[in-house]
């Protein structure tokens, strides 16, 4: 038996004794769920991602239901996810799947891929979860349990490394007879045991296979390589109220936070204003805005103004920094 199968046998057996109970998980998996589930999960730990899931597969049942959807809508339930591309490209992909499949998902490894929003990840995940294709996915997880058992520091964000862990998941998997199990059962493996910080290497099943345990490498793996140098920025947000309302503008359809709505923005610190709350920084991908909350009055703004009341903010997809603000801090004066 060759060292991949050895693998391969014990995360499935890992699997069996460990599986979660979590929504998506059904003897007969429903394909739009556990699509659902993958883009929500991705950037997002399980438990918190899952509350998302119900309250999202609640209002948005079924692939119809979230084609037909006005973006604002879907916006609003995702605030405080992040990542809101993931939510306008699922929705762009939920629209194509009715347009040219007849709001079936594809059955496919390579159908999946060619829908909007769905990536080698999500497209191994469907096909394996929900269809059985022999396809391996590769998550966060997947690098760091394969990474650590094969001993391989090639870097997982390279061209190389992406090729490379691809290729070792797709030579695990052979052989299974359940795709769905194996896959779900290397994340599973990933997320609850040989997790990033302090992994359960000493009731580990499989570490006397494990190279980076056997050569004192856990810490090490998986390589990464460093993204260039984050930029910083200021945001100064406009807090204008009348009669129990505030001013809102709906951002632009490129660039962060496309379509979300947020305070309008000063070009920069205000003569004349005081601060509602001491300046907050947000990080994001690349980029690390600092933003201000000004009480200014409103002859400050040039641009047409809407305002809305908080309640009427409940409806609105925002930016979880400006969210948390409406939240604590707006109060009617
Ligand atoms: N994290 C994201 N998707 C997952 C899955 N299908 N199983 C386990 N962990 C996950």
């Amino acid at each position: 038996m060759n060292t991949f199968n050895t693998f391969r046998i014990n995360i499935e057996e890992y699997y069996t004794g460990h599986k979660r109970k979590l929504p998506w998980r059904k003897d007969k998996p429903v394909a739009y769920e556990v699509w659902l589930s993958e883009i929500i999960m991705q950037q997002t730990r399980v438990a918190q991602g899952t509350p998302y899931y119900e309250k999202i597969l609640a209002a948005f049942p079924n692939v119809e239901t979230l084609a037909s959807a006005p973006e604002d809508e879907l916006l609003a339930l995702w605030t405080g996810l992040g990542y809101y591309n993931r939510a306008r490209n699922l929705q762009k992909g939920a629209r194509q799947i009715v347009q040219e499949h007849d709001s079936k998902l594809p059955s496919t490894y390579k159908e999946l891929l060619t829908i909007a929003g769905i990536g080698p990840y999500t497209a191994a995940a469907i096909a394996s979860i929900c269809f059985n294709e022999v396809i391996g996915v590769v998550d966060g997880n997947v690098y760091r349990v394969l990474s650590r058992y094969f001993g391989i520091d090639t870097p997982t964000n390279s061209s190389k490394g992406i090729k490379l862990f691809q290729e070792m998941a797709n030579e695990c998997i052979k052989g299974t007879s359940s795709p769905a199990n194996y896959n779900q059962g290397i994340m599973e493996f990933g997320a609850l045991h040989c997790t990033p910080k302090k992994p359960a290497c000493l009731r580990c099943p499989i570490i006397s296979e494990c190279s980076a345990f056997q050569n004192g490498q856990t810490s090490e793996l998986p390589v990464k390589l460093k993204k260039s140098k984050r930029n910083a920025k200021d945001f100064h947000f406009a807090v204008v109220q009348t009669a129990g309302k505030w001013a809102l503008r709906k951002r632009d359809t490129k660039g962060i936070w496309a379509g979300l709505y947020e305070f309008p923005q000063l070009s920069s610190r205000p003569a004349h204003g005081h601060l509602l709350q001491d300046p907050i920084v947000h990080k994001l991908t690349h980029l690390d805005l600092t933003c201000h909350f000004w009480e200014v009055p409103q002859d400050l703004l040039s641009e047409p103004l809407i305002f809305y009341s908080k309640e009427e903010m409940t409806m609105l997809g925002m930016p979880i920094i400006i969210a948390n603000f409406v939240e604590n801090k707006l109060k009617p004066t």
